[in-house]
């Protein structure tokens, strides 16, 4: 009941969105200047300034948004297992399981690792999923790990799967491995439920038991951790000599574009990344005026951030800093023309606010003219194409031109 009850939203959703298409027009700056003084700091005009300035805003944007995400302790694989999937005949596939801390704290998670056959330091791409592992590999084989408790409810059966891929797109639970291995690139894909779950009920506990110590209203949401087990997979997968360490890339949709791009600001050791459809609280300014506002946002999903961010941000917070925090690593900032929701013009706004930052460490910056202008080879890429929220065919075509001019 509750799956149908989300799908019909995301129909309605879609439809009203169609209504009005995302436009530039009346749409606020990003404010404040990137580069302009902050909170006593001066403003900065040479690289050096932005090394000393880049601490400032990192932490600024934790307290403000994300919460500072609390030590999950070392990432050791615990096991490795080769499987054989359908539709990855052109990868080694394995199962990875991935152990967190030790002791009482530890943690787990389970990862799909493909390497392209034959592969030495590939470019990898690494993946937090909105469903399970499992239901990546068409037929869902039980031979895939599924964290079951935490599912989200589309995501439970695959009956629903045919209805998802409609209203989310072909490549919604998964990419397409076999052009990925053609093109060299190693994938991993993660649930990143299975150490904070998805869930408004479940996310609680699970943050708290994270954070002892931590007062309630300081704690970190489940996005500072989904983002920070992006850099956790990338400890256990780059010192793995089929892949590059140095071309790794951190790729996430939506709630998972909100922290492959938080992932890019914390860990400089992400070459690239891609935050498609990342929306408010990923790269949409939290002043931007259409799609979804912080009070839906945190009324739905409050567990994502830390709870200061339901009372708004500063005046001289918001995302564009965010995206700054990345450069000079290329960044793609998916969007599509229907989807209002994620308030694409608001991520426009601040791709613009965050381009003087790329321009001055010597990277090139945000070109895009319009809410339509492709252009790969910026620092700051925008795409967008016709249709709403999800994940399609034509999204990993200009995911890997991106790629191929940035990491190959
Ligand atoms: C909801 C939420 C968005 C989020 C999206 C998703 O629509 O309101 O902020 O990006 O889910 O993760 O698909």
């Amino acid at each position: 009941m509750k799956a149908r009850g989300l799908i019909l939203a995301g129909l309605l959703l879609t439809l009203a969105a169609c209504a009005s298409p995302p436009s530039l027009r009346n749409q606020p700056d990003a404010t404040p200047p990137v580069l302009g003084a902050f909170r006593g700091d001066p403003p900065v005009a040479s690289p050096e300034g932005w090394a000393r300035r880049a601490p400032l805003l990192r932490e600024a944007l934790l307290d403000a948004v994300y919460g500072h995400p609390p030590d999950l302790g070392a990432a050791t694989v615990e096991a490795r297992e080769p499987l054989t999937l359908p539709g990855t005949e052109g990868m080694v596939m394995e199962q990875w399981t991935v152990r967190l801390g030790d002791g009482s704290n530890r943690r787990r998670f389970h990862m799909l690792v493909g390497a392209p056959k034959g592969a030495a330091h590939a470019p990898l791409i690494v993946m937090e999923l909105f469903c399970s592992t499992r239901s990546a590999i068409e037929g869902r084989p039980p031979s895939v790990f599924e964290e079951t408790a935490a599912l989200p409810a589309p995501c439970r059966s695959h009956n629903l799967d045919p209805v998802l891929t409609v209203i989310l797109g072909r490549r919604i639970s998964g990419p397409d491995f076999d052009p990925l291995a053609q093109r060299g690139y190693g994938v991993a894909l993660f649930y990143p439920g299975e150490v904070v779950p998805d869930d408004p009920v479940l996310a609680p506990p699970a943050l708290a038991a994270l954070q002892p110590g931590v007062p309630a209203d300081k704690r970190a949401g489940a996005i500072a951790v989904w983002a920070d087990l992006f850099s956790k997979a990338y400890d256990v997968l780059s010192v793995d000599p089929r892949f590059d360490a140095t071309k790794v890339v951190a790729w996430g949709h939506s709630r998972h574009g909100k922290a492959s791009l938080l992932a890019g600001a914390l860990d400089p050791r992400f070459a690239a990344v891609i935050a498609h459809q990342s929306g408010r609280g990923g790269a949409s300014l939290s002043r931007g005026v259409a799609g979804e506002t912080i009070a839906q946002i945190t009324g739905s999903y409050g567990f994502w951030f830390t709870p200061g961010f339901a009372r708004g941000v500063p005046a001289d917070i918001d995302q564009h800093q965010l995206i700054a925090l990345n450069a000079p690593r290329p960044v793609l900032l998916g969007t599509g023309n229907s989807d209002a929701w994620s308030d694409p013009a608001g991520a426009f706004k601040a791709a613009k606010g965050a381009d003087p930052v790329y321009r001055l460490l010597g990277a090139p910056g945000f070109g895009a003219a319009d809410l339509h202008d492709f252009r790969p080879a910026d620092g700051v890429v925008w795409w967008s194409r016709p249709l709403g929220h999800g994940v399609t065919t034509a999204d990993w075509t200009a995911f890997l031109t991106f790629l191929d001019g940035k990491v190959k």
